[in-house]
Parts: structure tokens; C-alpha cells; sequence
């Protein structure tokens, strides 16, 4: 631990200057404390917003000696920021990992880790469960560079096998996925990719490093959408990679050239969120298990898809690898479309918008939604009847939601 800062004018880089974090701590403490400094600049508790484009040297010795990588400081806003630093190392510790990377927004991470890692003529194995913009950044433009993709069903352990290729370099898949939350076993699949030398990315956007810790499950990568739980409230964009330092630092260097990189008072939004991760997530799971188990129940619900019912497909492996399954429900409806947009409208708690992970509950209709500019044909082969819902648990209290989409069922 470095003293109070006496210089207030000194180029050191304070915040780079830390402990060595106890390895032992559990995730409300690491939520908390990890990754920042105890001493701060006016004896301040909380990790300040730099709000600055650009890092000053004193003097030209100052400059040669940051090049020749002598002192540890930031130097340019796109490559660095000490608010970042102290998220990026509070996520890191969460997820057990040696470096994190975070980025303007879940998109950026993932589009910034393709292109850094995947060469001209390698090839990409994804689940068919993926967001859909993630999908579409596959489909329109990774392909433009030569990569090429196989799409495999989710938890498909013999298809993963046999759609390795020698030139397969990267597994990319969320566990849970969304919508229908299939929950990857991730030692499985991360034996089979490390025995034919395939890397393997989870974005545990779902999942969050409370409920699931992909890393020391033998994913090579984590990667999230910050903008969800890790935020915890609905008002930021953020996303992250988590890993080696060997296989972030190529992305860190990419995004230092593509250059979306997150404003520092959202990157500091997301420092004060992930302090209460841990807390929220446990409303979250215990939330999401109160509703799937009480839509289960519903004679007007056809179907629930929640990892924490005996029902789900990856109820097993849910049990086996994940702490709890999260905020997330998906329900269809004994309804037709009309219905299930009275069913919508007829909701009082939750938001009707998209996204998930926030204190406030949110609902969708994924057809009007995210699967809007899908044909009809394509939507019904991947499930999505026009009474499908997405409900995104927030923090109130299980038994108001609960009575709430009582009230709502009524009016199908
Ligand atoms: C699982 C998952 N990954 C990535 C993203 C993209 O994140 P962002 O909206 O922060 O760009 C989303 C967004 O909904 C998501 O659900």
C-alpha cells in the first residue's frame, strides 16, 4: 500500500499502485473492496472519477521511461483510465481471473475479442441461442474477414466434437443463453476444446461471477454485458473480458485502435454498482425461483423455462455448477398475440423494455422485441410464439411481483 499521495501534481498513477488482493475473501467483501485503493486522494473512500482525456509528463525523462515501460501510469485516455483500472481489478477478482478488460458496452467486448483473436481463416464454433446481435456481428461481418462459423444447438456436447475443424480456434457461447437459459456444462465442453486445442469464451452476462465462475470451471475467457447485472441498474453500458493476461492484453490492444472504450463516470457507475452484486443477486435468484415455480403452477402458462426447475432441460448441471440461476423467466402463455400484449399492458411492476439485471423488473414480448425483424417461419423454428414472454426479475419483493402478473394472468 502506497502512503497518501504528498504530490498532488505527481504523474505516478496512484490507483495502479495496490496490495495484493487476499485470494480468500468471499463475493460480498471482493464486491465491495476489491480492486480499489484504501488510500485515496483526500483520504476519500470512494475510487474517484478521473474525468480526463489525457495524462500529463513532467518532463521528457518521464516519457522515455512510460516507453520503455519503467513506470506504471496512464498516458492517453483510449488506452487506460485509473477509474477502469479499479473496475477492471474489482472484476477480476470476482471472476478469479489475472487481467480484465472493460469496454463502452457488452457488443464492443465481444466484437473488440473477435477481431483480436480470431485470424483470416479461422474458424468460430457458436451456440444457436446467442443474442442476436452477437449473431448478427458473425453472420454480416466476421465472415467478411475470412472467419469462418459453425452453429451448434446448445449443450450439444457430440455436435461440439465433430464441428471442430484444425483450423477451429475459438468456442464462444452464454451459459444460461437466452431465452430459454440453456446452462452449458462448462468442464465438459472445456475438456473437449483443450484437447484439440480450441479456446473457449462464456458470456456469462446471465450467469454474473456470483452464480457462476466459468474461469475455474476451464473457460479460457469471460466476457459480460456490464450493462445487466453487473451494473445492477438499468442506467449504464458496459461490458468486460476476463481472463490470462496472455489472451487479454491483444484485446486490450485492439480496443486501444477501435476505440470503444467506456466514458469514466459510466466505468465509475459501474464500480458503485458491482459494490451491492452480490446482495442483489441473491433477490435476483431467489426472485426468478419464486416466479418460474409459481408460473409453473398456472393453468393459463403452457410452459417455463428457469435452470432451477426440475423441468428445464439443464436442471442437472444447473444444480451441479451454479450457485442460483438468476432474475431471468421465459413463459409462454395459453394465449394467443393479442393476448399476450393484454397480458403485457396489464402489468404494473415491471417496465416493458428490453434488457435484464437491473433493480427494476422488466418484461418483453421477444416477438415484438428482439425477434421483431425475424420472418415467421425462422421465429417458430426457434421457438418464439407470439405468446412468449421474457420476465427480467428485479429486486422488489417476490410476493408483489407474484400478485402482480396474478392480476395481469386474469385479463388473458
Ligand atoms: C447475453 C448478452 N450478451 C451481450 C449483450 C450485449 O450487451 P450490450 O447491450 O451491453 O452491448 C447482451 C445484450 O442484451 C446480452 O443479452
Amino acid at each position: 500500500m502506497s502512503g497518501a499521495p504528498s504530490d498532488p501534481s505527481r504523474s505516478e498513477d496512484p490507483s495502479r499502485d495496490l496490495p495484493e488482493e487476499p485470494r480468500d475473501r468471499g463475493p460480498a467483501t471482493s464486491s465491495v473492496h476489491a480492486g480499489e485503493l484504501r488510500q485515496q486522494e483526500a483520504n476519500a473512500i470512494t475510487t474517484p472519477i478521473y474525468q480526463t482525456s489525457t495524462f500529463w509528463f513532467r518532463n521528457s525523462k518521464e516519457v522515455t521511461d512510460y516507453q520503455e515501460g519503467k513506470s506504471n501510469r496512464e498516458e492517453y485516455g483510449r488506452y487506460g483510465n485509473p477509474t477502469w483500472r479499479a473496475v477492471e481489478r474489482k472484476i477480476s477478482a470476482l471472476e478469479g481471473g489475472e487481467e480484465t478488460v472493460l469496454f463502452a458496452s457488452g457488443m464492443c467486448a465481444a466484437t473488440t475479442t473477435f477481431m483480436a483473436l480470431l485470424p483470416e481463416g479461422s474458424h468460430l464454433i457458436v451456440t444457436s441461442d446467442c443474442y442476436r446481435r452477437t449473431r448478427q456481428f458473425i453472420e454480416q461481418y466476421l465472415s467478411r474477414m475470412g472467419v469462418e462459423t459453425t452453429v451448434i444447438e446448445p449443450s450439444n456436447l457430440e455436435a461440439f466434437r465433430e464441428a471442430i475443424r484444425p483450423n477451429t480456434k475459438l468456442f464462444f457461447t452464454e451459459s444460461p443463453t437466452n431465452p430459454y437459459l440453456r446452462v452449458i456444462d462448462v468442464p465438459a465442453f472445456a475438456k473437449v476444446a483443450h484437447e484439440r486445442g480450441v479456446q473457449i469464451i462464456i458470456d456469462s452476462t446471465f450467469a454474473t461471477p456470483v452464480n457462476h465462475r466459468a474461469l475455474e470451471d476451464g473457460a479460457d475467457l469471460v466476457l459480460h454485458s456490464a450493462t445487466k447485472y453487473l451494473g445492477g441498474h438499468n442506467d449504464l453500458l458496459a461490458g468486460t473480458l476476463t481472463g490470462p493476461r496472455a489472451m487479454v492484453e491483444p484485446v486490450r490492444k485492439a480496443l486501444g485502435v477501435l476505440g470503444g472504450i467506456i466514458d469514466s463516470h459510466a466505468a465509475w457507475l459501474l464500480l458503485r454498482g458491482i459494490k451491492t452484486l452480490d446482495i442483489r443477486m441473491e433477490r435476483h435468484n431467489a426472485n426468478g425461483l419464486a416466479l418460474a415455480t409459481y408460473l409453473e403452477a398456472h393453468p393459463k402458462v403452457r410452459r417455463v423455462w428457469y435452470p432451477g426447475l426440475a423441468s428445464h432441460p439443464d436442471h442437472a448441471v444447473a444444480k451441479r455448477m451454479m450457485k442460483g440461476c438468476g432474475g431471468v423467466v421465459t413463459f409462454e402463455i395459453e394465449t394467443d398475440l393479442e393476448g399476450a400484449m393484454r397480458f403485457i399492458d396489464a402489468t404494473r411492476i415491471p417496465y416493458q423494455a428490453p434488457s435484464l439485471g437491473g433493480v427494476e423488473s422488466l418484461i418483453e414480448l421477444p416477438v415484438t422485441m428482439s425477434f421483431w425483424d425475424k420472418p415467421k417461419e425462422e421465429r417458430l423454428r426457434l421457438g418464439i410464439t407470439d405468446s412468449l414472454v421474457r420476465y427480467a426479475c428485479g429486486i422488489e419483493n417476490a410476493a408483489d411481483i407474484i400478485a402482480d402478473i396474478e392480476q395481469a394472468l386474469a385479463k388473458v
